[in-house]
């Protein structure tokens, strides 16, 4: 499947021995399992009766992330691998309960830009004044709160401390979780350029991370727009990118190391590489039609040979025999073509590996003077960064 699956945790508010919460929240998943199913969404449920978090009990302030308890680190792990939240609230006392503000204070970065839902319960006001009280406060977090929501009025909807089936309260359910799913898609960039793994790009908003195999299908759209060209100046419609089904390119997801630079959710380069035998192999860089003479593809270029593995001292790329352009601007980063390597309609084209700072000698590539060179001095942490062996850093290597 090539849908983005989504982690969505139901979390259960309320604490007390026999309350009603987990009964709301049980009518909730069976409510929603087919939905759940069908926009390939997982629904966990989470009990903070049975997470048990002390009250707040760190020291340094959640925006730090240093987290001294094991609670506190479970409790980040789980929210930090979730994309959006169904808030399950009891009213008490005209607002929400003392354990939703205690979960929600303990964490900071973990929350911030997924969507969250509520389905509060109560006596007069359906819980209602619970959730108007929560959603001040979880807009503080950056957590962004659904407009529909579910409000269950103990009296006319619970019965021996169940819920009574309602027709109206499943579909007020399936709006919530489709408005639930909806936002969390549309979040996702911003929460993704914050993630660690990420590094910020060469032009502004953008931001850099690794491809995987959930981006076959991003990715299938830039070949398919970017190789057009190639096919026009080979004069051949066989290339493969061109022709590659985003099953395909799943499979090429997971065997190649591949980075893609991203802004607000879309996908305006990539470049893949891997070793093969004792060479590196660098390919399929393509950067979108309308970001192009920006420095991106030799920017990417560049990415990808520092991440060099350090067995090879050679790195190798192919193109069309008849890419002019593209044979030109490889070679102005030191390339240069075998003649006896090719296959028919395609040249190969080495270099020995980097031993210091390059420059573009193509302007197009690097345009009213602007260098995307990497410094020297910071290569080697690029390659660290690219390679995988520093996902956790935050901001580009200095
Ligand atoms: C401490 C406390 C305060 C309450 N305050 C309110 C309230 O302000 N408004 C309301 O409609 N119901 C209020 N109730 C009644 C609850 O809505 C009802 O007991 C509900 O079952 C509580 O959820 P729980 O069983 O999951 O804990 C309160 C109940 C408790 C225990």
């Amino acid at each position: 499947m090539l849908t983005r699956c989504l982690r969505v945790l139901v979390i259960v508010c309320s604490t007390r021995p026999g309350a009603l919460g987990p009964s709301i929240a049980e009518w909730l998943a069976g409510s929603l399992a087919h939905q759940a199913a069908d926009r390939a969404v997982e629904l966990v449920p989470v009990s903070l009766a049975e997470l048990g978090l002390p009250f707040l009990d760190e020291e340094e302030q959640p925006s730090t992330a240093i987290y001294r308890h094991e609670h506190t680190r479970r409790w980040s792990a789980m929210v930090d691998a979730a994309d959006g939240f169904i808030v399950v609230t009891p009213e008490y006392n005209y607002g929400m309960p003392a354990s939703l503000k205690n979960a929600l204070d303990y964490l900071s970065r973990e929350w911030a830009w997924k969507p969250v839902a509520f389905v509060s319960y109560g006596n007069t006001s359906a819980g209602t004044r619970s959730v108007q009280h929560a959603k001040q406060v979880v807009t503080t977090l950056r957590l962004v709160p659904t407009g529909a929501t579910l409000a269950i009025r103990i009296g006319d909807a619970v019965e021996h401390g169940r819920l009574r089936p309602d027709v109206g309260r499943d579909a007020a359910a399936a709006a919530v979780l489709d408005e639930l799913v909806r936002l969390s898609h549309t979040l996702r960039p911003l929460r993704e350029q914050e993630q660690d793994g990420t590094l910020p790009g060469p032009l502004p908003g953008t931001y850099l991370r690794r491809l995987g195999p959930q981006d076959a299908a991003e990715v299938a759209v830039l070949q398919r727009c970017c190789w057009v060209d190639e096919a026009i100046a080979n004069d051949s419609l066989a290339i493969p990118a061109l022709l590659e089904s985003p099953e395909e390119i799943k499979d090429w997801l997971a065997d190649w190391q591949s980075w893609g630079l991203w802004r607000d959710g879309r996908l305006l380069g990539m470049i893949r590489a891997r070793r093969i035998d004792d060479e590196w192999h660098v390919g399929r860089l393509a950067v979108a039609p309308d970001q192009r003479g920006r420095g991106v593809g030799g920017w990417l270029l560049e990415l990808a040979e520092a991440a060099c593995d350090p067995g090879c001292q050679t790195l190798c790329l192919f193109t069309g025999a008849r890419s002019q352009a593209n044979i030109r601007r490889y070679q102005s980063s030191g390339y240069r073509v075998v003649a006896e390597r090719g296959a028919p309609g395609v040249v190969c084209m080495i270099r020995p590996r980097a031993s210091g700072t390059r420059t573009h000698s193509d302007p197009a590539e690097a345009p009213h003077g602007t260098s995307t060179t990497f410094p020297r001095d910071r290569r080697s942490s690029i390659a660290r960064w690219a390679s995988g062996a520093s996902a956790s850093e935050k901001r580009w290597p200095m």
